[in-house]
This record gives C-alpha cells, structure tokens and sequence, in this order.
C-alpha cells in the first residue's frame, strides 16, 4: 500500500510551462516583474519562455554559475540591480536555475526592502526534487557553506521536466540520489521504480510522476516539521556518511556532484542499518549493487587509511547532538528510524562493506 504524503507547499508540476508562466505573468500585471537567471540557464532554460517573456517590460539580472558564487558579492549585485530598475515591495522576481540560483536570489528577494515576491523555477533535478521545497535560502560565507540565510517560502515553485533535457547527465544522476534517498525512507515502491529504469530514458509525463512523488516525500518531512528538530532528519539518510565522503573527495581535489556522495553514503547506511536494526543483509546486498550500477565508484579510492580522517569529519558533523553521532537508519526499506547512535567499530563496518562493493564491481 502506498503511503500518503500529501503536497502542502505552494509547487505545480505541470509539462506545460508556458501556461503555467503566463497565468503567473497575467497575475503581476502592471507589476515590475525581475527574471533571474546564470548563464547556463540564460542559454538553455530561457529560450523556452522568450516568446512569453516578449510581451512584457522585464528587467533580466545574469549571475555566474558555480559555488564560488554563491557569495554575498552577488547578493549585492542583485540589490544594486533590484534597486537600479525600481523594484518595489509589490515587485516580483522570477528565478530560473538551479539550487544555487534560487537559494542565493531567495535570499536577496526576500531580504530587499523587507522582501518581495518570488517564484522560483528550478531547471535541475537536484532543485526540482530537494530545494524547490523547505523554504531554506542563503549563501556561502567565511569558506563555510550555506553560512547566511533565512528561511522564507517562495510564492508558488512551478517545475516542468522540459528543463532536464538539457542538463548534464551527471547532474541529473545527482538529483536522483536524492530522489532514491526519499524512496528509501519512505515509500519502496518509488525506490524500485527509479532503480529499474534509466532517467534518462524516462519521458517527459513519467518523469513529472516521479518528481511529484519525491516532492510529496520531502515536504511531508518538512511540513510536520520544519525547523529539523525531529522526523526532518530522516531526510538525513545517507548524508552523515555521504558528507564525510564528500571532504574526503574534496580534500582529493576531487568534486563530484552532492547526490553521488549521497548514494555512496547510503551504500555504508544501509550495512549499518543491517547491523543495528536487522535489515535483511540480502536487502542491503542487492540494493546496493543497484546503487553502484547507476553511480559507478567514487573518485577516490577508499582504504583503511581514510578511516581515521572520515571519523573525524563524521563526528564533526552537524546533525550530531553534542558528542553523539547520529544516524537516520532503517528497520524495512519505507521504516525509518532518527537519532541512531553506532560506535566507531560499526562505522568501519560500514565502510568496509562500501569497500566491498566497490571491489565487487570492479571484478565485473
Ligand atoms: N535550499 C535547499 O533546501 C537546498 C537543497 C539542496 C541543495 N541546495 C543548494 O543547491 C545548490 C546545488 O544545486 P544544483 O545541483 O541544482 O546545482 P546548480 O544550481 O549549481 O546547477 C548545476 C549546473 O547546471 C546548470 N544548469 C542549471 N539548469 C540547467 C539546465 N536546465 N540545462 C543545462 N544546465 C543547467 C547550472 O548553470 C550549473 O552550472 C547548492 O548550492 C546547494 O547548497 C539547496
Ligand atoms: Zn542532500
């Protein structure tokens, strides 16, 4: 049976964008409406509602796209623009990007003049599936990520599947290690779906399906529940791992995307799972090998010489409360459980049988 999770935040899913748009741009009439876009979104997501776009006065602001700009100098830039082409409280900013230009233009909208109105539409599956919805925005500060921000939900967050066709594929297979991360902790059959077929085969319609779904799980999460201080963190599963990896891959001048980091890690929690819950070990085994099959390996190779480094970063993390390290694990696949402690013996264990995956790919 499925299990109900019901969309309570302002989002349409639609494969009719510009219908959608143009109900948008018909309610701001006589409004000085802001497009936001980077240069990658200028160039391919644009192109899309230029016909519609035409017909009104909008003022288009351009960022540069990479983390490096996630950085209050362009939250600057984009007051200085707001306030040079005479926004106002009743302005509205529409933003076409991904996680990062609608966290960071979320920011400046809602802080200019106390905050205005804003409608994000996200063009990458990572933004589409995770930060369309929860409201967080912000950038980074003092070389620490998401540092600044504020919490504020965009006026409505309108996704079309269209965007993805052009997105590069490993950004795409980013944002679907968030999407079997929602599987995972609740609902096995969305899991199987994803994990039985290619995304990038999947047309248009079923894709709308399944980032639907996705959606529904996450803003349950964070409808009951928005300041993280319970069920939220069962959005966390595969991430006390996965973002140790991350370090670990980052301080080997190495950068795949944050979704990949993710599904490695739920490869480690999920052996951990079998350990402290009993999840069946021919569960774990066979989702496993279906997770390394659509991720490949990490860009690292990972041996008992990183151990000590990514307990470090493990018991750093900032999902842990105080000394205790806590873990999202599993009882089922769809049963989830928060606030799990495991000695450092079990997470190597964990690794461990990370490692062992990987090897038994590569004997493939
Ligand atoms: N607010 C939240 O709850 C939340 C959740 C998860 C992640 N995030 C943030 O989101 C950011 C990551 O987001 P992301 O993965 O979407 O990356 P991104 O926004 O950096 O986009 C990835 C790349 O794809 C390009 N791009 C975007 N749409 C495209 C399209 N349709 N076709 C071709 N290229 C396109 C971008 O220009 C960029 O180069 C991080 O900064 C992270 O902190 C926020
Ligand atoms: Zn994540």
């Amino acid at each position: 049976m499925t299990k109900e999770a019901k969309l309570h935040s302002n989002v349409i899913i639609t494969n009719h964008i510009v219908d959608e748009v143009n109900k948008l741009l018909k309610q701001y009439e006589n409004r000085s409406i802001f497009v936001f876009t980077d240069i990658n979104t200028t160039n391919f997501c644009l192109p899309i509602l230029s016909d519609l776009f035409k017909d009104h006065s909008i003022s288009f602001f351009e960022m540069q796209p990479g983390e490096d700009n996630k950085a209050l100098s362009t939250v600057v830039e984009m007051w200085n623009f707001l306030g040079e082409n005479g926004a106002d409280r009743k302005s509205l900013v529409i933003q076409i990007g991904g996680g990062l230009l609608t966290d960071i233009g979320g920011f400046a909208a809602s802080t200019f003049k106390r905050g205005m109105d804003f409608v994000n539409i996200p063009t990458t599956l990572l933004s589409q599936v995770d930060a369309s919805v929860g409201g967080k925005t912000g950038f980074n500060y003092n070389g620490l990520k998401n540092e600044i921000g504020v919490i504020r939900q965009p006026n409505l967050v309108i996704i079309d599947p269209i965007f993805l066709k052009t997105l590069e594929k490993e950004h795409l297979i980013s944002g679907y290690g968030e999407m079997i991360k929602h599987g995972f902790i609740f609902d096995k059959s969305h899991l199987n779906v994803l994990l039985n077929q290619k995304i990038e085969q999947t047309n248009q319609e079923e894709l709308a399906g399944l980032i639907r779904r996705s959606i529904e799980i996450k803003d349950h999460f964070v409808h009951i529940d928005p300041n993280e201080k319970g069920i939220r963190k069962a959005l966390n599963f595969g991430h006390t791992i996965g973002h140790a990896l991350e370090s670990l891959f980052i301080a080997h001048h190495s950068h795949p995307q944050h979704g990949y980091a993710v599904a490695w890690g739920i490869i480690s929690e999920l052996y951990l799972s079998n350990i402290k819950f009993g999840l069946s070990l021919d569960v774990v085994e066979e989702y496993s090998t279906q997770i390394i099959n659509i991720f490949g390996k990490p860009p690292v190779e990972i041996d008992d010489s990183h151990f000590e480094q990514l307990l470090r970063w493990i018991a750093k993390d900032k999902k842990n409360d105080g000394k205790k390290i806590n873990f999202t694990l599993l009882s089922e696949v769809g049963e989830f459980a928060i606030n799990q402690g495991a000695s450092q013996e079990e997470i190597i264990a964990s690794l461990h049988f990370l490692i062992k995956k990987i090897k038994e790919s590569n004997e493939i």
